[in-house]
């Protein structure tokens, strides 16, 4: 089967090169020019643990190009990757998605499917056939299947190789068997369903996630106050099945490009159709205020951050991504700059694209040590394996005032009470 791939983010790349990784001759598009010429030297453009070895396993069914009208034009499947930002009112942004649909149209000239992989509105998928059908050049049948992505950042080779499920969203029995055709050496179970309820199983499954930590954060919130420890909390939540164990970890709130949008753009939807989901309202306002927990603890032993020296432990918004979308670095190392205090930060590979998005007194250090030295305060933002492996007893050595505030709990607080340190976490005792 001849398959292409628009968009060469996290979604459209890694589909991309699993598909050839399971045998598929398959063609990325994207529109930029430097981007194209790094993959084809079998380097990904995107951070992203165990990509860049399956890409150069795979490069002889692998292609790269920014000639969208040659990727298309005898594609029997093409997949749609591309992003779907927040627009400023929370509803998706999906000009990109119409971009690529547009330009499907206008090259294809045989029967083909087009997968929406791209999360979208519930109902996109029909709007996108009838866009497509009124722009089509030549005269074709094209399908178009809603396939939503689960794959999360740090972990999406994995999570697309040995994916939780495969949901296939289609009106014809045509597309579908395409479909399954073309995942049926993916060991995944498949849910074929109608369109706008593969759409949905999407939001509904990220926003319940969303929610899922909300909650946890505020059960969190609630155990400083009345003396209980959120990590036996969850601990004992999570021995029920029904429940289950993960996304219960407690911290300072869920960022990435993914919950954050898709809670807004479901709430905008419901609200849009005179509906409201009161939960993921609650979610969303939840999340907002937790990103500035720490900030709010800090306040005790510091009236402002005036003069002071301000170490950042962790930048991404979880580790194992260079990606700072959303993530509470970006939130609160403004408050302290703004206060005027000196930053220092450390992240293994988030200091590049910090740098584009905030700019002050920051020193971006080397090492950790770098980073404590002579400081009053240290934040913990990103739970980076080399945070968590820390001996208490460095924050001792290093830092002038060693207070640490940890908003992802990496510590045991009996290690950290050896230690003389003050610490803090979320949802423990102090
Ligand atoms: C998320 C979903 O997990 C994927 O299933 C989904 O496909 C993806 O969005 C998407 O829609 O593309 P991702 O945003 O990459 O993936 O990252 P997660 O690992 O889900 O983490 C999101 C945020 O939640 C992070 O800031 C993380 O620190 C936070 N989190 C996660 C918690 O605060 N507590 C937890 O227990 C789990």
């Amino acid at each position: 089967m001849n398959i292409a791939v628009a968009g060469t983010g996290y979604v459209g790349l890694v589909t991309g090169v699993c598909l050839a990784e399971h045998g598929h001759g398959v063609t990325c598009v994207d529109v930029d020019q430097q981007k194209v010429k790094t993959m084809r030297k079998g380097i990904s453009p995107i951070f992203e643990p165990g990509l860049d070895e399956l890409m150069q396993k795979n490069m002889e069914r692998l292609t790269f190009t920014t000639d969208y009208q040659a990727a298309y034009r005898g594609a029997d499947v093409i997949f749609i990757g591309v992003g779907t930002p927040e627009k400023r009112d929370g509803s998706a942004n999906l000009a990109y998605v119409y971009e690529v649909a547009g330009q499907i149209a206008a090259s294809i000239e045989k029967d083909c499917v087009v997968v929406v992989k791209s999360t979208v509105p519930i109902g996109t998928n029909d709007k996108i056939e009838a866009y497509m059908k009124a722009r089509l050049a030549h005269p074709v049948q094209v399908w178009i299947a809603s396939n939503p992505e689960f794959l999360a950042q740090g972990t999406a080779v994995q999570d697309t190789l040995h994916a939780s499920r495969i949901v296939i969203g289609v009106e014809e029995e045509k597309p579908g068997a395409i479909l399954q055709e073309v995942y049926k050496d993916f060991d995944a179970p498949k849910l074929v369903t109608n369109r706008r309820s593969a759409e949905m199983i999407k939001y509904a499954s990220n926003d319940f996630l969303a929610l899922k930590i909300s909650y946890v954060n505020e059960i969190a919130n609630l155990c400083e106050t009345v003396g209980a420890d959120i990590e036996d909390v969850t601990k004992g939540m999570g021995f029920d099945g029904r429940i289950g164990k993960q996304f219960l970890r407690a911290g300072i709130g869920y960022g990435g490009s993914c919950f954050p949008k898709d809670t807004k753009a479901l709430s905008w939807l419901a609200s849009f159709n005179d509906n409201e989901i009161k939960t993921i309202k609650a979610a969303i306002e939840v999340n907002e205020n937790q990103k500035y927990r720490l900030v709010k603890k800090a306040r005790k032993y510091y009236e402002d951050f005036k003069g002071l020296t301000v170490a950042v432990l962790g930048l991404t918004f979880k580790p194992g991504t260079d990606d700072l979308r959303e993530a509470p670095s970006l939130v609160n190392i403004p408050v302290f700059l703004e206060d005027g205090a000196f930053v220092k930060a450390w992240d293994p590979v988030g200091v590049q694209n910090f740098k584009k998005k905030c700019e002050g007194d920051i020193r971006y250090c080397e090492s950790i040590e770098e980073t404590l030295q002579d400081a009053d305060i240290c934040f913990i933002f990103t739970e980076w394996p080399e945070v968590k492996e820390l001996d208490a007893h460095i924050f001792e050595k290093c830092m002038k005032h060693p207070i640490i505030l940890d908003g992802r709990n990496c510590y045991d607080l009996e290690q950290m009470e050896q230690a003389n340190v003050i610490y803090e976490s979320i949802g423990r005792k102090v």
